[in-house]
């Protein structure tokens, strides 16, 4: 199996304040990688930093074998780097087209790749001259995973997307993220729901305090409750 993405040694500082101590994982290739941990472990910091929004104060991000970490933000996403961030990012007064052919870098729309995004995302195909603003939470965050799909990527960085959303769009958005995978790409999902993440996962990172605590299969996770509970301060009956 080829890693697509491998960290080595990452700090990062955010102003005087050191989130990240030293993050180390590696993403296989064609597979879904989640990201789980507590409030604060340094998840949103760790997707940030792969997409240079925040300066590595030190070591190493590879991307298909080429050195990302000093690279500016516009040029990390050229090479095939799709970013759903933690806050939907949608540009309320355009319509929902304007909002795909604006994340689209290369050019015009392509109606293939569009008819397949309408597929999992029907609603996008419904409102698609509509204003963004006047979609529903869950029809905001179906934009968003469009927008970073709507060309060819290689990985995506999907943070936190079922946050806030009904059981229906987050059974849609699993649906979706397995049809991602699918199609060859590769992600690394953020997600703090556990049930949610055992469905998506084949691998699986655990974060605390700006480090890896734990590397492994989701499968192995998902039957090892004390293992959960250990890392994540997770009590099952709570989450069901
Ligand atoms: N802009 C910032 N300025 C200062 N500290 C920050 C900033 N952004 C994040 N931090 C701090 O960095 C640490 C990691 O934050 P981060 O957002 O990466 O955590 P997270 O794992 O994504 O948490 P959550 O589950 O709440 O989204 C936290 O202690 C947070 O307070
Ligand atoms: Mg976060």
């Amino acid at each position: 199996m080829t890693d697509l993405l491998t960290l080595t040694n990452v700090h990062t500082h955010i102003g005087r304040y050191h989130i990240l101590h030293g993050v180390d994982f590696a993403i296989p290739e064609h597979q879904t990688t989640m990201l789980l941990g507590r409030n604060g472990a340094g998840k949103t910091t760790t997707l940030r930093t792969i997409m240079g929004l925040w300066a590595a104060s030190s070591g190493q991000i590879t991307l298909a074998g080429q050195r990302i970490e000093a690279m500016a933000t516009p040029d990390i996403a050229r090479l095939g780097i799709g970013y759903v961030p933690e806050s939907m990012a949608v540009f309320s007064d355009l319509t929902v087209k304007e909002n795909l052919v604006l994340a689209a870098r290369d050019g015009p729309l392509d109606d293939n790749r569009l008819e397949w995004i309408f597929g999992f995302f029907p609603a996008l195909k419904r409102f698609w001259l509509s204003r963004a603003g006047g979609l529903s939470g869950g029809q905001k965050q179906m934009l968003s995973i469009a927008r970073a799909i709507v060309e060819p990527r290689k990985l995506l960085l999907i943070d936190e997307p079922t946050k806030g959303l009904a059981p229906a769009i987050i059974g849609a958005l699993i649906e979706c993220f397995a049809e991602i995978k699918r199609s060859g790409v590769t992600i690394l999902l953020v997600e703090q729901n556990f049930h949610v993440a055992q469905r998506i996962g084949d691998a699986v990172l655990v974060m605390d305090n700006g480090r890896i605590v734990h590397r492994g299969a989701m499968a192995a996770l998902a039957e090892d409750t004390l293992l959960q509970e250990r890392l994540l301060g997770l009590s099952l009956e709570a989450h069901q």
